[in-house]
């Protein structure tokens, strides 16, 4: 215990030894205390902040003026025991505590500062909790402490690590760091902490790998165990949420194992002091990062630090250990205490006339501040908190009917109803407030460790988490080392997917352990899945994106549309030619028998059957979709009722041979127009009645293809399509039959063998073109309609007109009457 008197005393409990021996307790004669070991500087910094924060409120002239602080510091030594030993001494105020009673000379604590670690401050809470002694914390960041149901008395200086996981699941998600190893103490910090987390870094899109516990006394063997695990997941980056004096062995054992290729991210309960691990060790350290409670230099400190000197204070039994520690000294015999630890093989003597020299500050680790800042501020909290207390005018205070607290019997609970609605701005600007929960939202400070050489150790302020501006974390990427890393390191469990894949999870493995699977069709990558394009655009070839579909129609600009329409202009100029033939010949004997008006109407209707696929081509309008199919329907009627007019007057023909007959009255010209006139105007109603219930009408089709949008004629009514053909068919079906029964009749140049044979060109090319028709889509379909045209119409020319022309131009000498009569 260091103490010093004061007309106020303030009470500390300080982490200063990191280890504790415990000595086998037999029960077999008086219990010994608790050794402490491991003296450490940079715990011991965080005393010497609050000794220099009450020197410097005693010096003030604003600060309690007339009343001077003096203090009752303990070393907890990591023990709990220890721990609580010191409360109950500091509450009762003799070296042999009797909880409840106050034996104190003076006045008794008026709150207490303490402790770093969670798990010390826990237990004192519950203590002081039920004699409302205000203590203030400056480094245990449990959540639960919050709790003010369970800790009433209990306020600290750092934020609640609840804000910390959050900055460290928002820091994970900056680096896109998705597999992450978890290492916690195995106490209630850890457990909370790691619980927590994982589950903000799981929210974000992360996936822990493992969370594995460690402990300040857990074997060797455990620690090694926690090594190969971290070995075994192959992450590259680990969270450390442990206060550092659990992870000692693991970080050493670590660099034993040569596993260097790791970037640990240390939360704000792991405080970054290096002096505690082996110089080996700290290359494992080079390029990590940590979250730091903010923190500023407070003015004189070092200062004060340079000053140090045992002979200052003789009371203070913990600079002879810090003596010792810098000079590598003990002390003489006389001068020894029971808290020191035995040195025997140290030949040097301490002296006094000793003095602090500059190159023993890195001792002091002054890179980072943190706890000591806040050990600072906590004494200040304290003491702004009593001069409020001291400022109170009789009949306006809090208390009941206005009255104040008495400054000669202060009672705990007073002074706690001050700390608690503190707000106070401390000299460099920070302002300390507590919500209603005790905890301080400060900001965090994301520090990065940077070791060039041995000695030097820098920590990079790189970015910041505020838990009040909600904006996240903010990293300045360019200003940080990785050492073991070029780049920003990588942690990921599997590779993102390429273009045009989506993730897939694998049964029983993370989210984050995925594989990839190619999008199906039509689909695009989004950042995570697959999703289908809108309904008129179509995946580019990698599936990142959608782009409008191909728009297809039967077009002139291409190959098949060409050959289409110059197949169909040559069949025009055949028949126009046939028709100029049939013209010039008109007089010669196979032209005039064989009913010269019919054959010039069929050349003619012909001609307009080769013309039709003129609208067939092209982008489908309203217009030609309406004519399409109507004209092509009524021009085929027209020539297939001529072919039948044809062959029926070859019928009549035969019967008149007989001059009695009376279907000598049939002959001429009245009876073939009269059919080819019936015939074709009932097709001309099936199209006028199609046009007038359901004319077609060109459509935009997506569901056809899935890559185009195909533009056709939808046809309206079906049944008027096929009634249309089937007329058609019909009328075609009765020429052939009619011709074929009069095939062998004797004639003057019987043209009946010509149209059976053409006839059944006819059909059977209507026959194949339905199915054909039917199973395709689009230009496709189109096509096949033109060529059956073409065909169809080929046919006709083909066997009734080219055996004549034949004869009329190549033989001339058939054409006569007399050769024509004879031949049949
Ligand atoms: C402090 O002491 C001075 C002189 O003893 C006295 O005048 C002054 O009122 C005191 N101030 C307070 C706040 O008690
Ligand atoms: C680690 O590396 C050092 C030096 O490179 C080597 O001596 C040691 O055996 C290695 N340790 C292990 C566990 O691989
Ligand atoms: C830390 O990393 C830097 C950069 O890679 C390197 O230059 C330095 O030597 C490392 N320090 C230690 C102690 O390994």
């Amino acid at each position: 215990m260091y103490s010093k008197e004061g007309d106020l005393i303030l009470g500390g409990m300080f982490l200063v030894h990191s280890e504790y021996s415990s000595l086998e307790l037999t029960f077999k004669n008086d219990p010994r205390p608790i050794s402490c070991e491991g003296f450490h500087i940079r715990y011991y910094r965080d005393v010497l902040a609050m000794v220099f924060a009450i020197e410097e409120i005693n010096q003030s002239q604003d600060l309690l003026p007339n009343l001077t602080l003096g203090f009752q510091i303990m070393d907890s030594c990591m023990s709990q025991i220890k721990a609580i030993g010191g409360v109950l001494e500091l509450l009762s105020g003799i070296r042999k505590p009797i909880p409840g009673y106050k034996c104190h000379s003076g006045s008794m604590p008026a709150g207490i500062i303490g402790e770093l670690m969670s798990s010390i401050s826990v237990p004192m809470a519950r203590i002081l909790g039920v004699f409302h002694v205000p203590q203030i914390s400056y480094g245990s960041v449990l959540s639960s402490l919050s709790d003010k149901l369970q800790f009433p008395s209990f306020l600290r200086t750092v934020p609640s690590s609840a804000f910390q996981n959050m900055a460290l699941a928002r820091l994970m998600e900056h680096f896109h760091w998705t597999w992450i190893g978890m290492i916690i103490s195995d106490d209630d910090l850890g457990l909370q902490g790691g619980q927590d987390m994982k589950r903000l870094i799981e929210k974000h899109g992360g996936c822990v790998a493992f969370t594995e516990k460690v402990h300040l006394s857990y074997s060797r063997e455990n620690i090694l165990r926690v090594v190969h695990v971290a070995q075994s997941h192959a992450v590259k980056v680990i969270i450390v949420h442990s206060p550092e004096v659990h992870v000692k062995t693991l970080m050493d054992v670590f660099s034993e194992q040569n596993v260097t290729e790791l970037v640990f991210v240390f939360s704000a309960s792991f405080t970054l002091t290096f002096g505690l691990f082996n110089r080996v060790t700290w290359k494992l350290f080079n390029g990590s990062l940590g979250l730091s409670p903010h923190a500023t230099k407070m003015p004189d400190f070092e200062e004060f630090l340079a000053h140090l000197n045992p002979s200052r204070d003789p009371n203070d039994t913990f600079i002879k250990l810090f003596w010792e520690k810098v000079f590598k000294c003990k002390w003489s015999k006389s001068e020894d205490t029971d808290t020191m630890t035995p040195m025997e093989n140290m030949g040097r003597f301490c002296s006094e006339n000793q003095t602090l020299d500059k190159k023993d500050f890195h001792l002091f680790e002054l890179y980072d501040l943190s706890y000591t800042y806040h050990t600072y501020l906590a004494v200040y909290v304290l003491a702004h908190s009593l001069d409020n207390l001291m400022s109170c005018k009789a009949g306006q205070g809090p208390f009941m009917k206005g009255t104040c607290a008495d400054v000669n019997n202060l009672q705990p609970w007073q002074v706690l109803h001050y700390v608690k609605n503190m707000n106070v701005s401390i000299g460099n600007g920070d302002t300390v407030s507590f919500d209603v929960n005790g905890d301080a939202p400060l900001a965090y400070d994301i520090l990065n460790v940077q070791i060039l050489n041995s000695d030097d150790v820098h920590l990079e302020n790189v970015g910041r988490y505020d838990p009040r501006d909600g904006k996240g974390v903010t990293v300045n990427t360019n200003s940080i080392l990785w050492a073991k890393f070029s780049q920003v390191p990588h942690s990921v469990c599997s590779e993102d997917c390429p273009p045009g894949y989506r993730k897939a999870g694998r049964e029983g493995k993370p989210v984050c352990c995925f594989q990839c699977i190619p999008c199906s069709h039509g689909e695009i990558k989004d950042p995570d899945d697959c999703i289908q394009c809108p309904k008129h655009q179509w995946p580019n070839g990698n599936h990142v994106h959608c782009k409008q579909k191909v728009i297809e129609f039967l077009s002139p600009d291409e190959p098949l549309g060409q050959i289409l329409i110059i197949s169909a202009a040559l069949m025009t100029l055949l028949t126009a030619s046939v028709l100029c033939v049939f013209i010039k010949y008109r007089d010669t004997p196979l032209v005039k028998g064989n009913n010269r008006g019919l054959s010039y109407l069929l050349l003619l209707s012909l001609m307009l059957c080769f013309l039709c696929p003129f609208i067939f081509i092209g982008q489908p309008r309203k217009l030609t979709c309406m004519l399409r199919q109507t004209v092509f329907g009524v021009v085929f009627s027209i020539s297939v009722s001529s072919i039948l007019a044809k062959t029926i007057i070859v019928v009549i023909a035969f019967k008149a041979t007989n001059p009695n007959s009376s279907a000598r009255k049939w002959l001429g010209w009245k009876t073939p127009s009269f059919i080819v006139f019936i015939c074709s105007t009932i097709q001309v109603l099936i199209c006028v009645v199609w046009l007038a219930r359901s004319p077609p009408f060109p459509e935009l089709n997506i569901i056809s293809y899935k890559d185009k949008i195909i533009i056709e004629c939808n046809d309206g009514e079906h049944l008027f399509f096929y009634c249309m053909l089937g007329y058609m068919g019909l009328l075609a079906t009765v020429s052939f039959i009619v011709a074929f029964l009069s095939r062998n009749l004797p004639g003057s140049f019987n043209e009946a063998k010509l149209i059976t044979f053409s006839m059944l060109v006819f059909v059977s090319v209507w026959i194949s073109f339905i199915p054909a028709y039917l199973s395709t889509r689009g230009k496709y379909m189109v096509a096949v309609e033109v060529f059956a045209i073409l065909c169809s119409g080929a046919g006709l020319l083909g066997c009734i007109f080219l055996p004549k022309c034949y004869i009329i131009l190549v033989r001339p000498d058939r054409n006569t009457r007399k050769h024509l009569v004879k031949k049949d």
